[in-house]
């Protein structure tokens, strides 16, 4: 017995020792962010993917804000239920409003009605944040015959940020925010075969479209320039969150798994500390076409950088997802 328990514990001591050399904790914001209780009241901020994960945290620290979140969710279910707990967490304290409207990123058709009824019924836009997300997914396709994470990741916001783009060019000033991710650095735009269909990688294609989201950001800067919009992007660091849903772990390492993220990953609420800076923040107004981790701009690779690279992967996407010429 005594030597099946030191057994355990070496071999628990040692995975544990790997997986903090291999996820080092990134430091949250030092210290989690305290804006004033009613910072964005009278603010309209639409949250893609909203019902989970850091998407969940940011809508419940805005409402706390006292702003107006209209949550894009695909599953409406999961997303009255994440209402109702944020509702709830926000406790009597004066919060904001909570609007549900269905989104699926993967359809096209889903994008345009849900601009559709935001045009209609709203009339302004203060920030959009495009947050929903897939990681490394079995090989499928979107509606529009699109490999998924490059779908969902990228076109999809694609289209969304195109078609509120006059909303939020009215309401200004306005900001977008970019969830991407770290992993960009080990993707490419693989521009002779986007859709990945001679050859699918899981990793690479989600790396691919969060090196896109970067690429977006930087384009769409240059082209809002003088316009009072802002656009950034941001790396949130490692988040316990349900984003490694596909991700297959043995039963066995499952619960030294979840004990090691438990130690080592962001709780969603600090994953959610720099899309919030970037959303409200007054010390990064006017900032824009920057990328941030930590509440600090980031270095990016050249590739996150490249303005040849970012107007072809613009050209291309606004063909693919049937906008310009
Ligand atoms: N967690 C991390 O360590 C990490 C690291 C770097 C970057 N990120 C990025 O952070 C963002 C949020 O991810 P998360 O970690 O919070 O994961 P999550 O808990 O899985 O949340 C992802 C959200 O995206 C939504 N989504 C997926 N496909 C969609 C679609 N077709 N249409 C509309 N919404 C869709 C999900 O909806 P359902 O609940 O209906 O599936 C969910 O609300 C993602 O962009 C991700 O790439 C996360």
């Amino acid at each position: 017995m005594a030597t099946a328990v030191i057994i355990a514990a070496v071999v628990g001591g040692g995975v544990l020792f790997i997986m903090r050399r291999l996820f080092p904790r990134q430091k949250a914001c030092s210290k989690l962010l305290r804006y004033p209780a009613d910072m964005m009241r009278g603010k309209t901020v639409i949250v893609t993917g909203a019902n989970s994960g850091i998407g969940k945290a940011i809508a419940g620290e805005l409402i706390r804000l006292q702003a107006r979140v209209i949550m894009a969710c695909r599953d409406l279910r999961s997303a009255e239920d994440a209402a109702r707990d944020l509702k709830k967490r926000a406790g009597p304290e004066p919060h904001g409003e909570v609007v549900i409207k269905h989104l699926d990123l993967a359809s096209l058709r889903s994008v345009r009605s849900f601009c559709h009824e935001i045009i209609q019924e709203e009339s302004k836009i203060d920030v959009l944040i495009n947050n929903a997300g897939l990681y490394q997914c079995p090989y499928s396709k979107t509606e529009d015959d699109f490999e998924m994470q490059l779908g969902v990741n990228h076109l999809g916001h694609f289209l969304l940020t195109h078609l509120l783009l006059d909303l939020l060019k009215s309401s200004a000033p306005s900001r977008i925010v970019v969830v991407s991710s770290k992993l960009y650095k080990y993707g490419h735009i693989n521009f002779e075969d986007l859709n990945s269909e001679a050859n699918y990688n899981k990793a690479f294609c989600y790396s691919q479209s969060k090196l896109a989201n970067l690429l977006f950001t930087q384009e769409l800067a240059q082209r809002l320039e003088g316009s009072q919009v802002t656009v950034n992007a941001l790396t949130p660091g490692i988040v316990r969150t349900r984003l490694g849903r596909h991700v297959h772990i043995p039963l066995l390492a499952k619960p030294l798994f979840y004990l090691a993220s438990l130690v080592f990953f962001k709780s969603p609420l600090e994953g959610a500390q720099t899309p919030l800076y970037l959303a409200c923040s007054p010390e990064v107004e006017g900032v824009s076409g920057k990328c941030f981790a930590n509440c600090e701009e980031e270095e990016l690779l050249a590739k996150a950088t490249d303005g040849h690279s970012a107007k072809t992967l613009w050209d291309l996407s606004e063909r693919m997802v049937g906008l310009g010429n």
